[in-house]
């Protein structure tokens, strides 16, 4: 029985996100059902599921950027008010308005400003952190870019370097991967490292079956309700691939054969190469 479990009192403390009952429906649709996740601390955590699964939503919902029919959010025991600092995020670049005038620098400042307080402008020091951690995702030559004037993976790289001066606990990346080439791919996914490595809890929505196991250490795999959840070398099976993705999945090509299996089984029929 979880102590203290009020608005305000402790619950679930041990994991980094915790969620229990979340259902959360535009206009009628249920697009997230019923999903309890747990998360523990300092694990690099991929989210995967089709198109629609809700994998955006979900995080959305984490934020108090959607509100749900039902269920609740913890960070680390507390309530997203509480917790609100310890939180880094870079939303799905499809849903940032790229048009806004301002420059990279000040992108990245902005995520200080939860540390800063409203009231105070960034001062030298923030602005070396800034500078700091764009030259962290290889930008510090565009700091006077306007953000508009920015490649699509250099966009990226900017949201990510905002993340990183916030100093959070635990960030949610929905898909930093998409349309980046493989040298940004590779900076990414090194500083991803890097943060779990320092007790960070990264979760990271994914598209690429194919880098799940060489990337990640911790798996939920969604469409509309969690199908599975754990260590990625205990959940990334074919099983719960096809259970998440229906008939769909061509792209497995880092899973590991079944125990006592000697190849893909004859249903299904992916030819993939072998
Ligand atoms: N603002 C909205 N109003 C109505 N329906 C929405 C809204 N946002 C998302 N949806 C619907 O909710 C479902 C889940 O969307 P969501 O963006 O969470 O999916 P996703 O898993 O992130 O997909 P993708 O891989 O394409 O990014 C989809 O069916 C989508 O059409
Ligand atoms: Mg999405």
């Amino acid at each position: 029985m979880p102590q203290g479990a009020g608005t305000d009192g402790l619950h679930e403390p041990q994991f980094a996100l915790h969620v229990e009952d979340l259902t959360v429906s535009y206009h009628t649709n249920p697009v997230l059902w019923d999903i309890d996740l747990d998360i523990p601390p300092g694990v690099l955590a991929a989210v995967v599921g089709p198109n629609g699964a809700g994998k955006s939503t979900l995080i959305k919902a984490a934020l108090g950027l959607v509100r749900p029919v039902a269920g609740h959010v913890r960070y680390f025991g507390q309530g997203y008010a509480a917790a609100r600092r310890r939180i880094g995020y870079v939303p799905q670049r499809s849903s940032v308005d790229w048009d806004f005038p301002t420059d990279a620098l000040d992108v990245v400042t902005m995520g200080l400003y939860g540390k800063l307080g409203w009231f105070r402008r960034p001062g030298r020091a923030a602005r070396a952190r800034a500078l700091a951690a764009l030259a962290d995702v290889g930008m510090q030559d565009y700091a006077a870019r306007q953000i508009s004037q920015l490649s699509g993976g250099q966009q990226q790289r900017v949201f990510i370097a905002r993340a990183l001066v916030q100093d959070a606990d635990i960030y949610f990346l929905d898909e930093p991967l998409a349309g980046v080439d493989a040298t940004t791919e590779r900076t990414i996914m090194a500083l991803l490292r890097r943060l779990r490595d320092a007790g960070k809890t990264v979760i990271v929505v994914h598209h690429d079956l194919s880098t799940v196991r060489r990337y990640f250490d911790w798996l939920v795999m969604l469409n509309v309700r969690i199908i599975a959840q754990g260590p990625v070398s205990e959940v990334y099976t074919a099983e719960n691939l096809r259970r998440t993705y229906g008939g769909q999945v061509a792209l497995i090509e880092d899973l590991p054969p079944a125990p006592g299996a000697e190849g893909p089984t004859a249903e299904g029929g992916q030819d993939g190469p072998r």
